[in-house]
């Protein structure tokens, strides 16, 4: 058995070489516990909603819940009293009541004991994800986990048996998932504009300079932020999530296909020890992740996955998202566009403005405007306006967290289930180990263990119209009764605290 050899690597799942190719060890699923495929929990009429993590990510995430029908903020926990007390104000400003308030290295736990809470949406720190997670689970809750929500094999493993063990939903708040374009996109290739998807990129470029500062420090001895220090730590793709769930959705990942070997290359650190040395003052000899990461990923289909993470280099914001087929091409950046032949775009049922568009150059504006009008993702056309005024990434963030929501609601299987979480988090522990040993092919695991093939395609799940008015309405029931209720309670404190 090879371990990795160097001082700061802290990944530490067993694994074996054999000719080359390293495979980690699969733990074995324990008699009588069945698979989360598909698993579809009893429905919620409301959510009741815990919130864990409230740092510049978590406190948008109580701002945008409460434009949501059915929910109510239980709690709010943070590392630091005054950040979740904070998010009060939003409570207030919905006429909401005030949620209890949790605070401490350890006040998740408290929370987490709580019998009036379903949902416990996490977004702390990375090192806190986990910990979370599994105390939620644990005691009974569904979980709702920020990228990247495991951050090596032994905490995936954990989850997946969690998940599996408890029949409790653990979802990854992957957002990108639910871009415009990526659900217009995911539906025409699921529909076959683009013939059969072969090969997909996905990224997360973005030089993250102006926020290094910005990340909680837990005291004054700590110089880097948890972001930082967590990147000097350990090698490999530690934020795969954002380029790889949208795409890995379009290749029915675990559901018709999956991946199968990974392969992975980094370049030196350059600006990462440049960014330790100047917050410390000291030389810095080691910062494991490379400055950019690329990860190639071969499927059982044939298919390959490109991954790039770079968060240290100037560079436009990218997160590449691009589909090429057998008879079509999408890409979202650094402008959105497809590229079909004239006879292509007449079989997915557009009418080209030109008879002779060969697929060589993007579908002008007029043909684009054509073909998303014509594929227009159902989860696009209900929820673009509100998402639009309510934002959060220009409304992805709001997307994903009403269709959290509304499978809650209805009793369905959530879009990302705890194989995708594994599957888009993997590739950290994964690359590392390609990495260490120069760049070898690495077996990734099948999370379902023998399953992957059951389910035939990626599917959004949706309720009978019937059900889903049904549910709806006892949403809006339930918050208008709720907002009632809120108005005279912050009356009553607005009162108090003038006397
Ligand atoms: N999906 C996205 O687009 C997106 C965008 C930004 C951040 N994120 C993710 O959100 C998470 C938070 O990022 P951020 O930018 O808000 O970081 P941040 O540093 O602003 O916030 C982290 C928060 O965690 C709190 N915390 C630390 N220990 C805790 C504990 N024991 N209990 C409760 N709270 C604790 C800190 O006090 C802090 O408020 C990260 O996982 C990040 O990857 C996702």
């Amino acid at each position: 058995m090879l371990l990795p050899s160097k001082v700061l690597a802290q990944f530490n799942w067993p694994y074996k070489v054999t000719n080359g190719k390293a495979v980690t060890e699969v733990p074995q699923r324990a008699a009588g516990q069945k698979s989360a495929l598909n698993m579809a929990t009893p429905k919620l009429k409301t959510v009741r909603v815990a919130f864990v993590g409230l740092g510049m990510r978590g406190h948008d995430a109580v701002e945008r819940w409460t434009h949501i029908p059915g929910i109510q903020v239980m709690a709010l926990c943070d590392h630091e009293r005054d950040r979740a007390e904070r998010c009060q104000e939003y409570l207030h400003k919905a006429s909401m009541p005030a949620a209890d308030i949790y605070y401490g290295e350890d006040g998740y736990k408290e929370l987490c004991k709580r019998k009036d809470i379903d949902l416990v949406y996490i977004a702390p720190d990375w090192k806190h994800h986990f910990p979370v997670a599994k105390e939620a689970l644990n005691n009974g809750k569904h979980v709702a986990v920020e990228v990247p929500a495991a951050m090596n094999l032994s905490e995936i493993w954990q989850l997946i048996d969690l998940s599996e063990k408890k029949r409790l939903h653990c979802m990854m708040l992957e957002n990108c998932c639910y871009d415009f374009f990526e659900l217009n996109s995911l539906n025409m290739a699921q529909k076959g504009v683009f013939g059969e998807v072969l090969y997909v990129q996905g990224a997360y470029r973005h030089e993250l300079s102006p926020y290094w500062d910005a990340y909680w420090k837990k005291d004054a001895q700590d110089k880097l932020g948890w972001r930082l220090e967590y990147n000097q730590k350990f090698r490999g793709d530690v934020y795969a999530t954002h380029g790889l769930g949208p795409i890995a959705e379009v290749l029915n990942i675990h559901r018709g296909d999956k991946m199968k070997t990974l392969v992975a290359m980094d370049t030196k650190s350059v600006n990462g020890k440049k960014l330790v040395e100047d917050r410390t003052g000291k030389p810095c000899t080691e910062f494991r992740n490379g400055d950019q990461t690329t990860t190639l990923i071969s499927t059982e289909n044939g298919k390959v996955i490109e991954i790039h993470h770079n968060v240290m280099t100037p560079q436009p914001y990218n997160r590449m998202y691009q589909l090429t087929g057998t008879k079509g091409f999408a890409n979202k950046y650094p402008f959105e566009g497809f590229a079909l032949s004239s006879d292509e775009l007449k079989k997915s049922g557009v009418t080209p403005s030109s008879d002779n568009l060969s697929g060589h150059s993007y579908l002008s504006n007029v043909d684009a405007k054509a073909l998303v009008e014509k594929y227009e993702s159902p989860i696009v056309a209900k929820y673009e306006k509100q998402a639009k005024e309510v934002g959060g990434h220009g409304g992805m963030d709001f997307i994903m967290d009403s269709r959290l929501v509304y499978c809650l609601q209805n009793g369905l299987p959530l879009d990302i289930d705890v194989y995708d979480l594994a599957e888009w988090c993997c590739l950290a522990e994964l690359g590392s180990i390609s990495m260490d040993n120069g760049n070898i092919p690495v077996e990734v695991p099948d999370f379902t263990r023998g399953q992957w093939n059951e389910v035939k395609g990626f599917h959004h799940a949706y309720a009978s119209p019937a059900d889903e008015a049904q549910a709806a309405k006892d949403a809006m029931d339930f918050t208008a009764k709720l907002k009632e209720k809120g108005k005279k309670y912050w009356e009553k404190a607005e009162k108090a605290a003038k006397k």
